[in-house]
């Protein structure tokens, strides 16, 4: 029976003057009108199988708050925050908390120590880990340029990895140093996840769920902590449609009382003795993604983040939490500099499988929403929460933000940022180009985007072969083009609800933060995304920055 959480309910909420509906209104949206006619209109019309007209009209009608912004002369009082302030970071060699360390010793170089959670083998391996991702990565160039010679000494001072990991008991770390630091912690930074979306339901629970229960435990332990800061995710409610609220996940109120999170570790364990091998692999991948739809998320990864936040909200006792819930995270805008990013994943398997595999089907919906948010305003968001909340005198406090793009007045669309994808990759394509690039084509169903690149491969294997093999007719793949049939076709499943995605998230608490910025701060940590000028940032900022990461990838 399929149990659907208690998020799909809630339609329209108005919020200090202005609404959000999440009803289709027919009506366009005048900032996508103004431009879709600036990028796309010499392509009209080309396209047979796709929604593009349709779902442009189907647009959600929006109203923006007139609220004047205002900047206190004080500010939030970040810089002095930050100062003499020590911290324990997990996931620093992922992509979020990189740029969080980054930008936590730019803007305040007399920090404190920064301890870093790390998988590794002992303490020798972690130093590399640090040295080899951390403080040889181009991203620390500004500081490189700061600090001149004394950089590594900078760096080494204030970075201290800690072997650990927050799959196992005690974050498998040696109980004489979880001693010492929890002497000096002041805020708990959670960034560690497991952020594949179909991954075997073992892991994802132990690193998602198991994983922010034993830092919670480890936080309680350090005595002068004045917040836990956990990096969650918009998409933990499962909601497809209508306004995701900044509230809290909470079992009974906002979650049902079905969930029972002790049955999904025990169905877990039991999954991991049951099978072995490839089978052990195959089976718990399958158990994530069933228990996940069975309650209404679309995979084990959000399914798990949602769990994680509800452990996290019933253990915290009187700790003082902020959740921060970003969007899908891509490419720096500014900072450290514009299009820096870390690995080729969100929606870069998307952009690349027309660019550089030349496949023009995706299993999408043309109008849908891409909430994308740049990863310098996560960052600048998140320290600003902290700074925020981080003043230790507000123990019953648990706040959440959503850290996203979809409820600015002019959200960018999954079809809009593949035209300028694609727009992009045919005036300056990839190496592996060898024609020229099909338009893309949107299908609603799995089958008629199955049998559509099926035949597009058929027709590349054709040209390879001179035309000579199959008739057009019959479809016979090589080993290799079912090979590729079958990527595509797991990435399409992957990847199909949020790409008919229609939820707008509600960012009432993060435009509040805005305005408490001062000027000054405003202009050092800005995470204001309603400026972001999408055609800009994706042609000029995003596929650059993506094409050199696809660089940086090959040559290592
Ligand atoms: N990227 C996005 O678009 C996005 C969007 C919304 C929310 N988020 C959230 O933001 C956070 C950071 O995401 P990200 O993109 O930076 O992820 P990422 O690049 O995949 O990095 C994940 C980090 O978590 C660490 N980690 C995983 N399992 C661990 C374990 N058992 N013990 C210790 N560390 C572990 C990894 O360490 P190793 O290097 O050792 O594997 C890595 O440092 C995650 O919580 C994610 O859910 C991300």
């Amino acid at each position: 029976m399929a149990i659907t959480n208690r998020f799909a309910t809630s339609n329209a909420v108005k919020l200090d003057g202005f609404s959000f509906f999440s009803s289709f209104s027919g009506k366009p949206n005048h900032f996508l009108a103004r431009r879709w006619s600036q990028t796309t209109t010499h392509s009209r019309g080309q396209i047979s199988c796709c929604y593009r007209e349709t779902s442009l009209k189907a647009d959600t009608q929006f109203v923006m708050p007139v609220t004047e912004t205002k900047y206190d002369s004080e500010g939030i009082g970040i810089v002095g925050f930050l100062k003499g302030k020590s911290y324990f970071v997990t996931g620093a060699t992922g992509f979020l908390a990189k740029v969080l360390i980054e930008k936590l010793l730019r803007a305040s170089p007399e920090i404190g120590k920064i301890y870093l959670l790390m998988k590794s083998k002992d303490q020798d391996s972690a130093n590399k880990r640090l040295y080899d991702e951390i403080i040889s990565s181009e991203l620390f160039k500004l500081l490189k340029e700061m600090h001149g010679s004394f950089y590594e000494d900078f760096m080494k001072r204030k970075l201290i990895p800690v072997v650990g990991d927050m799959g196992e008991e005690n974050l498998g770390i040696a109980s004489e140093t979880a001693e010492k630091i929890s002497e000096e912690i002041d805020v708990v930074i959670n960034s560690a996840g497991r952020t594949t979306f179909d991954d075997r339901y073992d892991a994802a629970l132990s690193a998602n769920v198991l994983g922010p229960e034993r830092l919670l435990s480890f936080g309680k332990k350090c005595k002068k902590l004045k917040l836990f800061l956990h990096v969650s995710t918009a998409f933990v409610t499962g909601k497809q449609e209508g306004t995701v609220l900044e509230t809290p996940l909470c079992i009974g109120e906002n979650i049902t009382s079905d969930l029972n999170i002790e049955t999904e570790l025990k169905l877990a364990s039991e999954a991991v003795g049951n099978f072995h091998g490839s089978e052990q692999f195959k089976k718990l991948k399958e158990l994530g993604i069933e228990r996940s739809r069975s309650y209404g998320w679309e995979c084990a990864y959000t399914f798990t983040k949602a769990m994680g936040e509800i452990v996290i909200q019933s253990k915290r006792g009187d700790m003082p939490v902020v959740i921060i819930r970003p969007s899908v995270i891509e490419s720096s805008y500014k900072e450290p500099f514009p299009g820096w990013l870390q690995g080729i994943r969100m929606t870069a398997p998307l952009i690349l499988g027309n660019g550089k595999e030349q496949i023009p089907d995706l299993l999408a919906d043309y109008g849908s929403i891409m909430d994308v948010i740049p990863v310098d305003m996560v960052v600048n968001g998140t320290i600003a929460a902290m700074a925020k909340h981080g003043c230790g005198d507000n123990v019953s406090l648990l706040k959440v933000y959503n850290v996203t793009s979809s409820s600015n007045p002019n959200p960018l669309r999954l079809g809009e940022m593949m035209d300028l994808a694609h727009q992009h990759l045919c005036d300056s394509p990839l190496p592996e180009k060898t024609k020229d690039l099909e338009r893309m084509k949107y299908h609603s169903s799995l089958e008629g985007f199955t049998s559509s690149v099926s035949k597009t491969l058929a027709k590349h294997e054709r040209e390879m072969n001179n035309g000579e093999g199959e008739a057009e007719s019959h479809i016979r793949l090589s080993r290799k083009g079912k090979r590729k049939l079958n990527y595509f076709v797991s990435l399409a499943k992957e990847y199909q609800p949020f790409l008919f995605f229609k939820a707008r998230f509600d960012d009432t608490n993060t435009r509040s933060l805005i305005q408490e910025l001062s000027m000054e701060e405003r202009k050092m940590f800005d995470f204001d995304g309603s400026f972001i000028d999408w055609e800009d940032y994706v042609v000029n900022i995003h596929l650059p920055g993506l094409k050199k990461e696809l660089l940086r990838k090959r040559s290592t």
